[in-house]
């Protein structure tokens, strides 16, 4: 596929019915310059968070031939496992909005000489995929979608009946009187992440899937997993 092709609905959100509004762009557009800063200096803390990757990735729980899409995939960090899991058979599907980000993501398939790895620059709250997927894993990246509700319903709609949906994110500190670094680790986020504030990761997954369960959580709550599944044709 040519690149113009794989790129071609970037900004597909600035058009979406119910996000013309300034706040959307100007979010999609920071997220772009943040994350185009950081994409030279990813590799050095990419591994500290890794064993909870590594536990997202656990239930998910894919077999050879699996249809994966990863959401916000940043420089690929996930690509290695998911594609060990799915074998030569399989089809792993990653978005990313940030054009520098995507060119390490697309570096790395091409490092591993993986053919089945595809990494589109998109807007993930707005693309619109041909295909289904089996599953769909988002580490990191659900909480600084521009519109997080939106979002979780895309990746909702692109999923077969009965698929799974992991999210390995961040948020406040939920309960207790660690709350208080709150207003702090709002701004670092917000500042480092281009984090979304108004959009409750947790809320809007339970809202959309029939099935939503928060299985793990790491450092007083503020990281977490969530593990979602679609609706099997017949019902949850
Ligand atoms: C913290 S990084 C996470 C990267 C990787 N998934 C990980 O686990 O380290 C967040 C990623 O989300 C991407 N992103 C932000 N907004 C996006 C959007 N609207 N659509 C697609 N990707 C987006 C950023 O470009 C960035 O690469």
């Amino acid at each position: 596929m040519s690149s113009d092709a794989r790129d071609s609905d970037a900004d597909a959100g600035n058009g979406a019915p119910g996000l013309e509004n300034g706040e959307y762009a100007n979010h999609l557009e920071r997220s772009r310059t943040v994350w185009d800063r950081w994409s030279d200096w990813y590799e050095m803390s990419e591994n500290d968070l890794e064993p909870m990757r590594e536990t997202a990735m656990d239930h998910l729980e894919l077999r050879p031939g699996d249809r994966v899409l990863d959401i916000g995939c940043g420089p690929g960090v996930n690509f290695e496992r998911i594609r060990s899991d799915i074998g030569e058979t399989g089809t792993l599907v990653a978005v990313d909005y940030s054009p520098e980000m995507v060119a390490k993501a697309r570096q790395r398939i091409e490092d591993h000489g993986w053919e089945n790895v595809e990494v589109r620059r998109a807007d993930a709250t707005t693309i619109d995929f041909e295909d289904e997927f089996d599953a769909a894993i988002a580490t990191l990246s659900m909480s600084v979608m521009p519109d997080v509700r939106r979002t979780v319903e895309n990746v909702h709609r692109s999923l077969v009946s009965g698929g799974p949906f992991v999210v390995f994110d961040i948020r406040a500190v939920p309960t207790g009187p660690a709350r208080i670094v709150n207003p702090l680790l709002w701004r670092f986020l917000r500042w480092y992440a281009n984090w979304n504030p108004d959009g409750d990761v947790v809320d809007s997954l339970a809202a959309v899937f029939e099935e939503s369960e928060l299985v793990e959580t790491y450092f007083a709550g503020v990281t977490y997993t969530v593990r979602c599944r679609k609706a099997t044709s017949e019902g949850s």
